[in-house]
């Protein structure tokens, strides 16, 4: 798949695109989704899902943790209400809708990074094992939000760096497959290339329990 943005993102996010392309969004909602679905993201970044999801006739509704995204996001949608500044851990707290689909990338950590990213690396973090089990209890909760049809898309890649390979894929999908049945993966080749080391990530797919 191209990976291509329609725009570019205006500063100060420009040099820190962490966003799929609504190509990929697309190809997941005819899919999976019909119009007038709910489409849910908890890490929602720059809004790829959520204004993709309204440009496409569904329902959107989603958490992100950064103030300055949020506002971003919010200018981007026709119902910039359905944005929750907030944390994603703190999910069971809120008043969310029931969900038909769920696409998100979440924050990606190397198994050494000081910071913990589901704090958005504004805090120090409690380890690789405290993330995967701070994301484990994120989809506890989605889990319990889904409709009996609903699919949950997890998109990850493994990361590479001088120091070796973290294979965050894969150690994603046995830590939410605890949670929610895993129905396998779609792979993605990307070009041109992300930059996380591989020109490929995985789409993990899961349903509810
Ligand atoms: C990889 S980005 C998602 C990009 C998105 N898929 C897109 O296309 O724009 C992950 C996002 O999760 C946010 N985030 C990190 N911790 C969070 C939390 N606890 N709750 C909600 N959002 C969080 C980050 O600020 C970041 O914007």
């Amino acid at each position: 798949m191209r990976n291509e943005q329609p725009e570019t993102l205006p500063e100060p996010f420009a040099h820190d695109d962490v966003s799929y392309p609504p190509g990929l969004v697309r190809a997941f909602l005819s899919e999976y989704t019909h119009p007038g679905d709910l489409v849910f993201d908890p890490f929602a970044g720059f809004g790829t899902t959520l204004s993709v999801a309204e440009e496409m006739g569904r329902r959107a509704s989603g958490i992100e943790y950064d103030p300055q995204r949020c506002a971003y996001i919010r200018s981007r949608l026709r119902h910039p209400e359905a944005l929750l500044q907030g944390d994603a851990r703190l999910l069971s707290t809120y008043a969310l809708p029931r969900i038909d689909f769920t696409l998100t990338s979440p924050p990606y950590m190397h198994r050494d990074d000081p910071e913990d990213p589901l704090a958005a690396y504004q805090e120090p973090g409690r380890g690789y094992d405290a993330y995967l089990s701070g994301l484990q209890e994120i989809y506890r909760h989605i889990g319990l939000l889904m409709n009996e049809t609903a699919v949950a898309v997890i998109e990850v890649s493994n990361l590479k760096k001088p120091g070796g390979v973290t294979p965050l894929a894969w150690d994603i999908a046995q830590a939410i497959s605890q949670i929610l049945p895993f129905q396998g993966e779609v792979v993605v080749h990307w070009e041109p290339t992300y930059g996380y080391g591989y020109d490929h990530s995985y789409c993990l797919l899961f349903t509810r329990p």
